[in-house]
């Protein structure tokens, strides 16, 4: 392996940030990050505080799945406390940042399936699940995690291996893990500066998305909706045009594409 454990005090050195990643408490192995994270987030943790684990040992993911994350890869958490109208760009920009680093440290090409999981070659690469405490009309903070597969081997993992990839696996060679969480910290930040001044985030996001225009199955609670996935509104849910022509908004859901 490239790295043994990563050490918070590497991660903060020198790291052109002025509050993500300014407080990052690692762990060996926990259940969660997101339900550290939240917990931290609950006893006041500043804005941009990280939770790290180098094995999660009950890892989440959305719509209640189960995220596998084993040593070598990333399982990460940042606590936020965002307005409520910038809360829907968080899925958007943290897509956004795991696409760009995966580009820059690794040279990779990368895709966007709605909503936000970052594809290689079609095949899932990173997973982010998004948790939030929201109190009347304000957000008491927002959790995002992060976990990416690194540095593993997806066969070794029957669950994912006909659906996973890992940035070695698509490299040939292990990745610095270390590079990569310093080029997450900075993306994110830039990109969560960059929301009150308009629409950029969502658009490079919406640009990247390579699911519209196809012909898709979405699951979202017990129902399966099938058609075109034409377009997605500022707020992050999925336009889909049904066969009898009528439009649907749909906020969450699995997305399959068909061919
Ligand atoms: C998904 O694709 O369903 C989302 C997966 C999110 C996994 C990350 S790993 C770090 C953080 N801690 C968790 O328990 N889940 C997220």
């Amino acid at each position: 392996m490239v790295e043994e454990n990563l050490s918070p005090a590497d991660i903060t050195h020198k790291l052109k940030t002025d509050f993500i990643g300014h407080k990052v408490i690692a762990y060996p192995s926990l259940t969660s990050t997101n339900d550290i994270a939240k917990r931290e987030a609950k006893k006041g943790a500043r804005e941009g505080t990280v939770i790290l684990a180098e094995e999660q040992t009950a890892g989440r993911g959305r719509l209640k799945r189960a995220w596998l994350s084993p040593r070598g890869s990333i399982a990460l958490s940042i606590i936020l406390h965002p307005t409520p109208a910038q809360l829907p760009s968080l899925s958007m920009l943290a897509s956004l940042a795991v696409a760009r680093c995966i580009e820059k440290v690794g040279g990779l090409e990368t895709q966007i399936k709605w909503p936000n999981d970052v594809l290689i070659n079609g095949k899932k690469v990173c997973g982010i699940l998004i948790e939030s405490d929201v109190r009347g009309s304000a957000v008491d903070y927002a959790v995002i995690g992060i976990g990416l597969n690194v540095n593993l081997k997806p066969a070794d993992f029957p669950e994912i291996a006909a659906t996973a990839t890992s940035l070695s696996h698509e490299l040939g060679r292990e990745l610095s893990r270390l590079q990569i969480i310093r080029c997450l910290l900075e993306e994110m930040e830039n990109l969560y500066l960059e929301l009150p001044e308009g629409d950029s985030v969502f658009r490079e996001w919406r640009d990247r998305l390579v699911t519209l225009g196809k012909e898709v199955e979405v699951s979202s609670g017990k129902t399966i909706y099938k058609g075109i996935a034409e377009s997605v509104a500022s707020d992050g849910s999925l336009l889909l045009r049904q066969p009898d022509g009528s439009l649907i908004k749909i906020v969450a859901g699995d997305v399959t594409l068909r061919r």
